[in-house]
């Protein structure tokens, strides 16, 4: 039997994106022996490069996990002198059609499946698909393509882009990655739920009051200004990482967990949606601040930005889901840059106990003794549980407690990076975690009408010091769904 080989292009190799994480990711999937005995990378980018220098500039993103390092010297050295490079323009069928040449120099005649993972600037996605497509395809296996947001910036370009895209790629070979679907939490959301009798049976509007998904960031736009002007915190993170999570948590049970079941559940949630409106959403942008001496810029203070940008860098919205199990549900979605923490969460609050024996406990405010259920993606992944349990001792006073999963403290070993798992996945053709066309189009559907609506009208953000908890503006669209911010409740 022939032999095949891998050979993963990263075309735009000098990028960030690429640097920070892709080549990690490889380089980890390397070190735990998940790729193929035969397996090339090319680095493929404008920039000119020697394979010497990739290799250097590879080397220093590259890191083993702490609980297994040794050998880590010699398996970097092996998997650097896999790595290669080769200069050329995006959308040159040329400097594709040498590329090709290089990859077949390297198979060495044997069977070939060739993954191209595009972290370029989205104007020139198409180019390059055009080119790697009619240049660069593997002729006898397979040939996929791992796309980078952002799909476009509303329904219609992301249409568009889909279009495009199809000329030259049939679906079942374009991998859209959402890179929030990777984490390690994110996959566990299906197992805490559907496998665990205590959760599955109260997950609908019988017992659950509000779900909250927020997003929040330490650290603005420095550096992505340029790129982020145009989109925005919605586009950058609501629309896709969290409106993804939603439709995971919410979906009914898939008849399996094919891609395809799951997908399919997915987009029925999204479909039950109503679109956003203005009201249902509050925008804000951070501006400038200093404490303890240091001073921050403000959003507007990136020499990239336009001065009289009202792009928001934080929003929340308020979203509903028509069906039977969640009907009148309040889903939150909060997300923000240059706030004061980095942490990403999914929280669960649910209802009253009905008749509570034990309310004169909590006074006045019965909201203090629901239950929530927190599903904490980053940092310091954990899942835990607020119950009301009694203070030990002879009188009868209760406390909240956490019935607490630490995922550092169970699990003695590190958590792959979400792109180590999303890479794996695209490799083996598992299609589960990425985004079918349809769920896009779905996903762009709720957002584009508000979003045009706010562009059109400008509507002014409301400002937020740098490192502060956002605009209270979150707040009060919370009361106005009769929901408090779980991460605001000074608890945690
Ligand atoms: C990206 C956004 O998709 O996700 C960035 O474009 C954001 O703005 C990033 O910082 C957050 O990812 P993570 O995995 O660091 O939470």
């Amino acid at each position: 039997e022939a032999e095949t080989t891998l050979s993963i292009t990263v075309v735009g190799a000098s990028g960030d994106l690429a640097r920070k994480k892709i080549f990690p990711a490889l380089f980890a999937l390397f070190y735990e022996d998940f790729l193929p005995e035969n397996f090339i990378v090319f680095g493929y980018a404008r920039t000119k490069m020697t394979d010497e220098e990739l290799r250097n500039m590879i080397s220093t993103t590259l890191t083993c996990r702490v609980d297994k390092r040794e050998n880590c010297a010699d398996k970097m050295e092996q998997f650097l002198m896999k790595c290669y490079y080769h200069s050329g323009q995006y959308s040159s069928e040329d400097d594709f059609a040498k590329l090709d040449c290089k990859l077949k120099e390297k198979e060495g005649g044997s069977l070939s499946n060739r993954l191209f993972y595009l972290s370029i600037p989205p104007n020139i996605f198409v180019d390059a698909v055009k080119c790697a497509s009619n240049k660069a395809s593997s002729v006898s296996g397979w040939t996929r393509v791992i796309v980078e947001k952002p799909f476009g910036r509303d329904s219609e370009s992301s249409r568009e882009l889909t279009r495009c895209l199809m000329q030259y790629l049939s679906e079942d070979q374009i991998f859209r990655i959402d890179h929030y679907l990777g984490k390690e939490l994110v996959e566990n959301l299906s197992v805490l739920r559907f496998s665990n009798l205590v959760f599955e049976p109260l997950w609908s509007r019988n017992y659950i009051r509000n779900v909250q998904f927020i997003f929040s960031e330490d650290f603005g736009t420095e550096g992505r200004g340029g790129y982020f002007d145009n989109y925005g915190i919605i586009r950058d993170i609501m629309q896709n990482h969290l409106l993804q999570i939603l439709a995971l948590f919410a979906m009914e049970t898939p008849v399996s967990l094919d891609a395809e079941d799951i997908r399919n559940e997915k987009v029925k949630v999204l479909r039950s949606m109503r679109p956003l409106q203005l009201e249902d959403v509050i925008v804000g942008q951070y501006k400038g601040h200093s404490k303890g001496g240091k001073s921050y810029p403000g959003y507007i203070d990136d020499p990239t930005v336009p001065k009289d940008s009202v792009t928001p860098t934080f929003a929340a919205a308020a979203l509903f889901i028509n069906n039977s199990r969640w009907d009148g549900v309040p889903f939150l979605m909060k997300a923000g840059k240059a706030l004061h923490i980095r942490k990403t969460e999914i929280r669960v609050q649910f209802r009253h106990v009905p008749g509570n024996l034990y309310k004169w406990n909590f006074g006045t405010d019965l909201d203090k003794a629901t239950n929530e259920l927190v599903l904490r993606l980053q940092p310091d992944e954990a899942i835990y549980l607020k119950i009301n349990n009694k203070v030990p001792g002879l009188g009868m006073r209760l406390d909240r407690s956490d019935l607490n999963l630490l995922y550092s403290a169970r699990y003695r070993r590190e958590i792959p990076d979400a792109y180590e798992r999303l890479l794996l996945d695209a490799i083996g053709g598992e299609r589960r975690l990425f985004i079918r066309s349809d769920e896009l189009d779905a996903a762009w559907a709720l957002f584009s009408p508000l979003l045009k609506e706010l562009e059109e009208k400008k509507i002014a953000p409301e400002l937020y010091p740098y490192g502060s908890r956002g605009p209270v503006g979150a707040y009060y669209l919370a009361a106005k769904h009769d929901v408090r911010w779980g991460d605001l409740a000074g608890e945690d």
